[in-house]
């Protein structure tokens, strides 16, 4: 009694969609330039777009239609990166709020390695940092939080490393990085970090791979068996981006292992190594992706049930934001409600049926409401 009943009819309402691992300044540049590895692909498209994030307006215009975007989408929380700028971080966090959007936002850290042009001194990087998070707390931000980010190990020094975790263990933040994801990438970080024992080792050093905070790592396409053991010992997320890991001829991630191991898992677009917002798509390239592991890699495990797949796109990435991602008692209400009449068929189905088909055929034009810790932002 006294609480708005609204009533969907036979629309599918289903958890919202949890975006474990996007790079908000990347959008601009999203389906452009995937005929690169890795490495080539940053130098090549992505650093020169995110140095543009230094001009205001310029981010400003960017992020609008990012911000946009996701709103339309059935993405409710997300992990984001934006870039090394501090003043358009914190326009893109301002932005996130502003519509409700459940976000956790970090200013990327890079002191080495990197075009002049997007490159910080490591005190610089240090003192940016920390003025950002003191000015990002002052606005008591509802719904956006701030989260620590240096890009990956090759962008940043061990000094600039060591003083991270000074500010980790100040602030009492999550962390966010990139992990294990391109052979050429590996190599580098055991070049540049022989004493480490492999690639989640050299965050390890410097305490910043989960054992004192949340944590999530983009990837792990690639992670040795103490690796794995690792993330199992200290709960690092995987965030697992399948479109980006195709895009960017990455490798196939072994996720049918990771949950069969119970490490956490979620889904990421990793836009603009993944062409887009959509994580219906990210849902299909998964389950796709495992097939194709499956026959060509590893018959040890079986390919990616669909079951299995929106699990990652909702719980699974949704605990990295508390008791989220599910319709089970306790937890907070993040709701896509889902229209698929424009999906026509001459079959009957069963609702079943009618979520596993959306998985691969629906975009943005099926989500008819959103709903994000309770609030009903379209
Ligand atoms: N590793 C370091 N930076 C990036 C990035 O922007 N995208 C991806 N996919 N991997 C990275
Ligand atoms: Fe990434």
């Amino acid at each position: 009694e006294g609480i708005l009943v609204e009533d969907y009819g036979d629309r599918i309402i289903v958890p919202g969609f949890v975006d474990l691992h996007v790079h908000a300044p990347q959008y601009a540049f999203r389906g452009l330039g995937m005929d690169m590895e890795l490495l080539d692909w940053l130098e090549t498209n992505t650093f020169p777009e995110e140095s543009k994030y230094k001009d205001i307006i310029y981010a400003k215009k960017a992020y609008q239609i990012f911000v946009d975007n996701l709103k339309k989408s059935a993405t409710t929380r997300a992990c984001i990166f934006a870039t090394i700028h501090k003043e358009s971080t914190i326009l893109l966090m301002d932005m996130l709020e502003k519509v409700g959007l459940a976000t956790m936002v970090g200013k990327v850290n890079m002191d080495r390695n990197s075009p002049d042009y997007l490159r910080e001194e490591t005190e610089e990087s240090v003192n940016e940092t920390i003025s950002w998070l003191e000015e990002v707390q002052k606005k008591q931000y509802q719904h956006t939080r701030p989260i620590l980010t240096p890009r990956f190990i090759p962008s940043c020094t061990d000094e600039l490393m060591h003083k991270l975790k000074d500010i980790q263990a100040k602030y009492q933040i999550p962390v966010q990085s990139h992990l294990s994801e391109n052979y050429g990438e590996i190599a580098w970080v055991q070049e540049l970090c022989p004493k480490s024992e492999f690639y989640g080792d050299a965050y390890d050093h410097f305490g910043l791979f989960g054992a004192d905070a949340p944590t999530v790592m983009a990837h792990c396409v690639y992670s040795t068996e103490e690796e794995i053991q690792r993330m199992k010992e200290n709960g690092v997320y995987v965030a697992h981006c399948p479109e980006s890991n195709e895009n960017l001829s990455s490798g196939i991630a072994p996720v049918k292992r990771y949950l069969e191991e119970g490490l956490s898992v979620g889904l990421g677009s990793d836009v603009a190594g993944g062409s887009t917002e959509n994580l219906f798509r990210a849902i299909a390239h998964a389950i796709q992706m495992s097939k194709m592991r499956w026959r060509l890699v590893d018959q040890k495990y079986p390919a990616l049930k669909s079951e299995e797949a929106f699990y990652m796109a909702t719980k699974g990435g949704g605990s990295f934001f508390g008791k989220v991602g599910s319709f089970e008692e306790g937890y907070e209400f993040d709701a896509v409600v889902l229209d698929d009449s424009r999906l026509e068929s001459s079959r009957q189905m069963s609702v079943k049926d009618r979520l596993e088909r959306m998985i691969y055929l629906a975009d943005e034009r099926e989500v008819k409401a959103k709903y994000v810790r309770g609030n009903k932002i379209i």
